[in-house]
């Protein structure tokens, strides 16, 4: 079966990726946000995104009118009725994402390819709320979603092999390289980033050093093209808070524990980048400051 319409839910950080890069790879798609303010902000942002392009030489401008032509946006699901793939990308909590599957269920016809964007929220519970677990599965892109060339493609014990094979060709076509892995918590690469992460904070919060200078050993000790402390920024905060627990639930093993300062930081609304406010203070974006704890 060929993706001709993809119909992609959420417009956040992810979701606005996935929509600007499904259309550049050819897909006709539909994008879904809960308010008009929200579609509107994010079909803006990808127009932005793919002007940004242009400017710099990686996209030509022809490319960039031929994939706006692509995008549409909606704030009702039952347009998505007619799609081969709906991706979804909305906030990371299970309730939220049963629902909306569970809806989707009804909407879609049953050919209709069904997948996720999680980072740690268990492939088969959100299947277990539809009747196609045999055409679910985990897509898992990662952030800038148009730069970054990885996709997890994640399957479940009741996922199909073709649909799984399938979808393996569909990340080749976006551009991306796949990655085949299986519904454990975090997948592969939270599996190992994530104990990372929380350690760098766990670092902070024992006085080991200040943010800048532990974000500045892993850049320049290893390498690494940011700290991990402005990689949490960039991820966002509570993303990380909630993939930690549910890894933590998972395995029960101290490494994937939330440290209390991360905690304190989230409950605070101190997202990272998004918020403005996460380890760095972004009131001048181009020069961020590292805040004062
Ligand atoms: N942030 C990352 O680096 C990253 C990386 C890979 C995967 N993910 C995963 O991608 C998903 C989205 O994360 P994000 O960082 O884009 O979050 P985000 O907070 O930036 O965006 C989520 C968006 O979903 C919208 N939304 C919520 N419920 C909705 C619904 N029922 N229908 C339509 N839209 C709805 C919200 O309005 C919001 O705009 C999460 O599952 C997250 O774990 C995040």
């Amino acid at each position: 079966m060929a993706i001709e319409k993809v119909g992609v839910v959420g417009c956040g950080l992810m979701g606005s990726g996935i929509t600007q890069v499904c259309a550049q790879a050819g897909c006709s798609v539909l994008m879904r946000e809960v308010s008009p303010e929200l579609v509107e902000k994010g079909l803006r942002g990808i127009e932005k995104n793919l002007a940004r392009m242009v400017e710099k030489g990686t996209l030509s401008a022809a490319e960039r009118e031929r994939a706006l032509t692509r995008l549409l946006g909606t704030t009702r699901l039952d347009e998505l009725k007619d799609c081969d793939l709906v991706i979804e990308a909305i906030v990371e909590q299970l309730p939220a994402k049963r629902e909306l599957f569970s809806s989707l269920d009804s909407i879609c016809g049953p050919q209709t390819i069904f997948a996720s964007n999680t980072s740690s929220i268990s492939i088969t519970e959100m299947a277990s709320a539809t009747k196609r677990p045999g055409r679910f599965l985990g897509l898992h892109f990662f952030n800038p979603v148009p730069v970054m060339k990885l996709v997890e493609v994640i399957r479940t014990i009741a996922t199909d092999a073709a649909v799984f094979d399938e979808m393996v060709e569909f990340g080749k076509r976006l551009g991306k390289t796949p990655v085949c892995t299986s519904d454990r918590p975090g997948f592969i690469v939270n599996r190992l980033l994530v104990p990372y992460l929380l350690d760098a904070v766990r670092a902070l919060e024992e006085g080991v050093a200040s943010i800048v200078d532990v974000d500045q050993s892993m850049k320049l000790g290893c390498g690494h093209p940011m700290g991990p402390l402005t990689l949490l920024d960039f991820v966002g905060l509570d993303t990380t808070y909630y993939i930690a627990n549910v890894m933590f639930d998972e395995f029960k093993e101290r490494r994937f524990a939330p440290p209390p300062l991360l905690k304190r930081m989230v409950l605070a609304g101190w997202n990272g980048r998004k918020a403005g406010r996460g380890f760095y203070d972004y009131s001048d974006p181009k020069n961020p400051k590292p805040i004062e704890l």
